[in-house]
């Protein structure tokens, strides 16, 4: 994806360490997302790539470190002052997290309705206005997620996370378990989101291919830290053994 980047940094995250009673998870994370980034996070199961988004969006609390939302550090950051700075982030959990008790329609729109005192029609038309480009069929916002396929269910979330355009979007695992013509669907639409609302992205993705499509830049997560980082066009090139074997065995025929 080529792109100019316009350099205002919408997250840093310095110093980061976190560990689990004892376990260090990650240590030594330092990176930057600017304004109109797309970066892929990859990394072999187990390696901290859902810990470092939890961390991210203040769900869990490093050991060390800071992490700058907007040039605010969020950690430690009174709950209220969080939240707000959260409402500017759409996010997908690697596992949905859909309310269960709510239709689909009222969880892709769950945070704009009440922000934006939005009637019951129009946040339908609403959430009917970007299901069209995920591939879902309109019947399917008047069921309950419970009522859905998990490809769908997966959608809704991806749906949930880019209603009301955030400026930054996070999404764990967008396309896994997804038939390859919805991953590209996926990719094309977090590129759309990237582009046209002049936000960013962060996505973590075992997928190669998706990486090449949506990526601008790259970071392995490896031995608890950074393993290596760099553009998709480096990664396929790379001669670092990480790399190599990570691309390997996840997509072997990606490596000629
Ligand atoms: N709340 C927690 N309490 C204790 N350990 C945890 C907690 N959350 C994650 N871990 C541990 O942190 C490590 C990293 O987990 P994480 O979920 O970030 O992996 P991942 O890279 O996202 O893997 P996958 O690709 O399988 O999703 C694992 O060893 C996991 O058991
Ligand atoms: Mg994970």
């Amino acid at each position: 994806m080529k792109r100019n980047i316009n350099k205002k940094i919408v997250i840093e995250v310095n110093n980061l360490r976190k560990s689990f009673n004892g376990n260090i998870v990650l240590k030594d994370i330092n990176f930057k997302l600017f304004e109109g980034e797309s970066l892929a996070i990859i990394g072999a199961s187990g390696s901290g790539k859902s810990v470092l988004l939890k961390n991210i969006i203040g769900l869990l609390t490093p050991d060390n470190g800071s992490i700058e939302i907007n040039k605010t550090n969020i950690v430690n950051l009174p709950r209220v002052q969080k939240e707000n700075l959260l409402q500017d982030l759409g996010i997908t959990f690697q596992h949905g997290a859909l309310f269960d008790s709510l239709k689909n329609w009222e969880n892709i729109v769950f945070k704009v309705k009440n922000r934006e005192k939005l009637s019951n029609k129009n946040a339908e038309i609403l959430a009917l206005s970007i299901i069209k480009n995920l591939g879902l069929e309109p019947k399917i916002l008047n069921l309950y997620p419970s009522e859905i396929s998990g490809g769908m269910q997966k959608r809704i979330a991806i749906a949930r996370a880019i209603c009301g355009n955030p400026k930054i979007l996070l999404f764990d695992e967008p396309t896994s378990g997804l038939d390859p013509v919805t991953g590209s669907l996926i990719d094309k639409l977090i590129i759309t989101a990237v582009k046209t609302v002049g936000g960013s992205a962060i996505t973590i993705t075992h997928d190669m291919s998706s990486v090449c499509r949506i990526a601008d830049k790259v970071i392995l997560i490896d031995n608890q830290t950074i393993g290596w980082s760099g553009t998709p066009k480096q990664m396929l090139k790379s001669k670092n053994s990480k790399i190599q074997e990570f691309i390997k065995s996840t997509n072997p025929n990606l490596f000629k």
